[in-house]
């Protein structure tokens, strides 16, 4: 199956062989060592995607990419993306060779290092991604970066993730990253807006998040989205929607320990699962993940 959709794989160690020399993971970007084809391939990327973007990106995301020295013409320096971000919002952008262990991606975030796979996609897998690469991590994430509502609440993840893996409550807080961080949308003053990285980087998903009338649009409730399953391998069946930026940081004051609890407690959530109790924007039709199921049983 092909979807272009960036799961933050984060969980899933590369394991001891793929393991750097350096303890936090970090290897130097080697920008110098991307060949003409890498460029192009970013600017294929870059450019079909700002195509799609306005009308559809939130403003702060717009924002952000003017302001960062992210272009067309080839893959971004990392140090420069820094220089642009630290005196803003004191966050700066470090190269991995691709998946880390949880416990050092979470040490990054809780110090405002966003680690960025250093490899682009190949031509031929345009929209297919195994993991995150440098046009999902930077075209995706930094640019929210340079916000600080979203800069406070990745920094709070990251040090959440590492209290969470000692609670044993990993999963309940990864699906709220997955839901904000990577997949959701927003309300802005002209209508819903999406601000996740997995869906901003993506050709085929950020419309399918507005456009499409298969997935659901619910209003984001923090306990519940703890119950809620996800799809790593598929546009998802459910997109959360938050008041606007600042409505992360109210998460980044609130105690998740008591929340975990009670999710933990509750029954499990299917990705298209529409509750009673949910304040729905708009109630999917399913079409699309119908369509899907459909395919593959003939
Ligand atoms: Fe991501």
């Amino acid at each position: 199956m092909l979807t272009d959709t960036a799961a933050p794989k984060h969980g899933l160690a590369a394991g001891d062989a793929g393991r750097p020399e350096n303890a936090d993971w970090t290897i130097s970007q080697g920008w110098e060592h991307y060949t003409p084809a890498d460029h192009a391939t970013w600017k294929t990327l870059y450019e079909r995607q700002t195509k799609l973007l306005p009308g559809r990106a939130c403003d702060e995301f717009v924002q952000g990419m003017r302001d960062l020295p992210i272009g067309a013409d080839e893959i971004p320096d990392f140090r420069h993306l820094s220089e642009v971000l630290m005196p803003r919002t004191g966050w700066q952008v470090v190269a991995v060779p691709g998946l880390v262990p949880d416990d050092v991606f979470f040490d990054h975030l809780a110090n405002r290092r966003f680690p960025a796979g250093n490899f682009i996609r190949k031509p031929h897998e345009l929209d297919y991604l195994e993991e995150p690469d440098v046009f999902h991590d930077v075209f995706g994430h930094v640019p929210m970066l340079m916000n600080p509502a979203i800069a406070d609440f990745i920094q709070a993840y990251g040090q959440g993730g590492l209290r969470a893996q000692k609670l044993g409550n990993l999963s309940q807080l990864a699906r709220v990253y997955w839901y904000t961080v990577e997949f959701g949308l927003l309300q802005q003053g002209d209508g819903l807006r999406l601000y996740g990285s997995g869906i901003a980087s993506s050709y085929t998903e950020s419309q399918f998040c507005l456009d499409s009338p298969s997935p659901n649009r619910i209003r984001f409730d923090l306990e519940r989205v703890m119950r809620t399953n996800y799809r790593i391998d598929d546009f998802q069946e459910t997109y959360f929607v938050i008041r606007d930026l600042d409505e992360l940081l109210e998460f980044t004051r609130i105690d998740f320990a008591p929340l975990y609890e009670s999710a933990t407690r509750a029954p499990e959530l299917q990705p298209g699962d529409v509750l009673p109790t949910d304040q729905v924007f708009s109630r999917g039709d399913g079409s699309y993940h119908h369509a899907r199921k459909q395919g593959t049983a003939t």
